[in-house]
């Protein structure tokens, strides 16, 4: 297949396109290199595999345009996004047009010159808010959902709190209607905390490898909160099996929203986080408190059944093994992260 990823040299999209080329598909990485690390990472793709690499913005509606038309893609992989809630409540407009307005340029991209290709998107949790009317209760070291055992389901209300929820809800709701009334084969993946190789998390998101990087790096944490947030984390080999799983499955499953996660044996809250990284190192990871963030969700836990049942897919890496594998790698690259900034 020929295959288009938008954001193809972020943390998700370097990991699909090695596996795509892999698989043997034809694989276009379209990037504007604007997060940190994301040089970094097409460097290294250029050592995996033989790739086309397209340097542009999403904003740019004529570009997409021209891009899409002249690529005949199959599976158009959509990535590239403003990732960071903090982010988008200092720069709303930005967080704006890349997310909102980008996501929209790419739908009509493929619905003018590309309407058969496969459109495969990655949304948030955060499209459900802070969850405020589910029952919240603490116990020592985590949160928890009582009355939803199995987690949060697509059928949740939706709730955008934050720009950053604003903006990405507004493609996600742009994708299930573009399916609807234009016929496009679309589906939507709330994604709930992905982790893993070649991620260069930071303070503002990506929270599990920031951890990991500060505390091999011997940084400070800042905790925002009671450190009792909890999160369903998947490893990122399962995330790019499920997007396997939807294009091998799409005359089932176009048009449709999956919430995708680790679910609910994967499940761990800063503190416990925290904890582990200590057991690995033997020492103590060095942090502090602060108030909490802007829509930050005590618990999130995504209910992965339906994906489950309509991909046949499930998480295969559970949590020690994926903290493991993630550890490994940021021990093996300490040079990278070295402070002040990651390096482009
Ligand atoms: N990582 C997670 O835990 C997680 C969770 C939920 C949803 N998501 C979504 O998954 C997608 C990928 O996330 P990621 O973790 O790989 O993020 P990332 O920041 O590592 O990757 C995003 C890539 O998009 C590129 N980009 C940003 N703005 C662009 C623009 N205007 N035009 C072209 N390229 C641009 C960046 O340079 C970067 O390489 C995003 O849409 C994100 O919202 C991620």
């Amino acid at each position: 297949m020929k295959i288009l990823i938008t954001g193809g040299c972020g943390f998700i999209g370097c990991n699909a396109a090695q596996r795509f080329m892999q698989l043997g598909h034809s694989v276009t990485v379209l990037d504007n290199l604007s997060r940190r690390g994301s040089v970094k990472n097409f460097a290294w793709l250029q050592t995996q595999g033989e790739f086309e690499f397209i340097n542009a913005d999403i904003r740019n509606a004529e570009r997409m345009n021209q891009i899409v038309s002249d690529g005949a893609f199959e599976v158009v992989l959509h990535l590239a996004a403003q990732v960071a809630v903090t982010t988008s409540v200092i720069e709303p407009r930005e967080d704006f047009e890349i997310n909102a307005l980008g996501t929209f340029n790419v739908l009509e991209a493929v619905r003018k010159h590309s309407p058969q290709a496969i459109v495969l998107n990655a949304s948030t949790n955060k499209v459900y808010g802070k969850l405020s009317d589910v029952q919240v209760e603490g116990e020592a070291t985590r949160c928890k959902l009582p009355a939803l055992p199995n987690g949060v389901g697509e059928t949740q209300p939706l709730d955008f709190h934050s720009p950053y929820g604003c903006s990405k809800g507004t493609g996600d709701q742009y994708m299930n209607d573009y399916a609807r009334i234009y016929g496009l084969r679309t589906v939507n993946f709330r994604q709930s905390c992905i982790y893993g190789y070649r991620q260069f998390g930071v303070e503002d998101q990506g929270w599990v490898a920031w951890f990991t990087i500060a505390h091999e790096s011997r940084q400070p944490v800042v905790i925002y909160g009671s450190g009792k947030q909890v999160r369903d984390i998947l490893f990122i080999d399962d995330l790019i099996d499920c997007y396997l799983a939807a294009i091998e499955r799409i005359d089932r499953v176009s048009g449709m929203t999956f919430n995708v996660g680790g679910g609910p044996d994967n499940t761990l809250s800063l503190l416990e986080l925290m904890e582990k990284l200590r057991q690995h190192s033997g020492r103590g990871v060095v942090h502090s408190f602060e108030d909490w963030r802007p829509g930050d969700q005590p618990v999130y836990v995504s209910d992965i059944r339906k994906a489950k049942q309509l991909l046949g897919w499930q998480p295969r890496v559970d949590i020690n093994e994926g903290l493991q594998r993630l550890h490994e790698w940021v021990g093996r690259n300490l040079e990278m992260f070295a402070s002040p900034a990651i390096p482009a």
